[in-house]
């Protein structure tokens, strides 16, 4: 795996590749690898002929307060872990290499980026759009790849991909669970032995809910404020729980078919989200959910 720091060394590889007629998939990533992310190695192998993985905690998508200094960073673990994974160009810069002093660009996906996890984290998705925009051009790659657990940063980069003309394939990747249900996070690794068994409620609040959905029982609103109450007796501070379009994010209607249930809630010091994808079969009775992120 060839490691690269410098965005010339970067240009010099990807050059070579594509003289040579070989697709390029990009994982991006902040590093701090677990199996969530080796899965998008994984998939990203069967979808083109190199794999490019970065590793940027990228600075523009912390907000004041947040944990953009205590971020996990264990660069020698990650090499490892992607030379064992197959991926074959890693691409580490430094902030200078990603962001001039001056920059004077933002990317702002507007509509998808201001609510759910944007209005907890105001300008987080501007920072992720502009980061991910960069490194696209940078490496130009065939096909992107993200995990579904980041539900809403997916739809904000399959819209600015869409938005800008990008011809690259954006493909979300399932979830990576403990077998408690947890949603596999670089941020885990905040929680205490004890949190860590409250965590999994989460997901718990989140499958309780699609059964209410499948079952027609109650309406949507009180599905979500049922799951908030849930998440609160069991020691979550709830930032949102909703039950969306799959579409657009927008708060689901009676009639739409494509679900996803988005919830973020704070536990102690570390902020947690998670979601499920469910599709209606049909807005009768026999509704059914597939039970897969997708
Ligand atoms: O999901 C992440 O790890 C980050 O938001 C991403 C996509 C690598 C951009 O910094």
């Amino acid at each position: 795996m060839l490691i690269v720091n410098i965005l010339s060394d970067l240009r010099t590889a990807i050059r070579a590749w594509r003289s040579a007629g070989l697709s390029i998939a990009l994982v991006p990533t902040m590093g701090n690898l677990h199996a969530g992310h080796l899965k998008l190695v994984t998939e990203a192998k069967k979808k083109a002929d190199r794999v490019v993985v970065s590793i940027f905690v990228n600075p523009t998508q912390f907000g004041v307060g947040e944990d953009f200094e205590s971020y996990p960073r264990t660069v020698y673990e990650d090499q490892q872990q992607l030379i064992a994974a197959g991926a074959h160009l890693l691409f580490q810069p430094a902030v200078s290499e990603i962001y001039a002093p001056d920059a004077k660009t933002i990317v702002s996906v507007t509509g998808l980026s201001e609510k759910y996890c944007g209005a907890f984290r105001s300008g987080h998705f501007d920072g992720v759009a502009t980061v991910v925009c960069k490194l696209f051009n940078m490496i130009q790659p065939d096909v992107g790849l993200f995990g579904l657990k980041d539900f809403q940063q997916l739809t904000v980069i399959r819209a600015m991909v869409r938005d800008l003309n990008m011809p690259i394939e954006i493909i979300g990747v399932e979830t990576v669970r403990e077998v408690s249900g947890l949603a596999m996070s670089s941020r885990n690794g905040y929680l205490s032995v004890e949190e860590k068994m409250i965590a999994a409620k989460l997901y718990q609040s989140l499958c309780v809910a699609r059964e209410a959905i499948l079952a027609r029982r109650q309406s949507y609103p009180e599905i979500e404020r049922q799951a908030v109450l849930f998440l609160r007796d069991s020691g979550f501070q709830p930032d949102y729980f909703s039950v969306c379009s799959s579409r657009d994010l927008k708060q689901a209607g009676e009639d739409d078919v494509g679900l996803v249930l988005l919830a973020a809630a704070r536990l102690g010091k570390t902020r947690l989200i998670d979601n499920i994808w469910l599709r209606l079969c049909s807005a009768n009775e026999n509704a059914t959910s597939v039970d897969r992120n997708r």
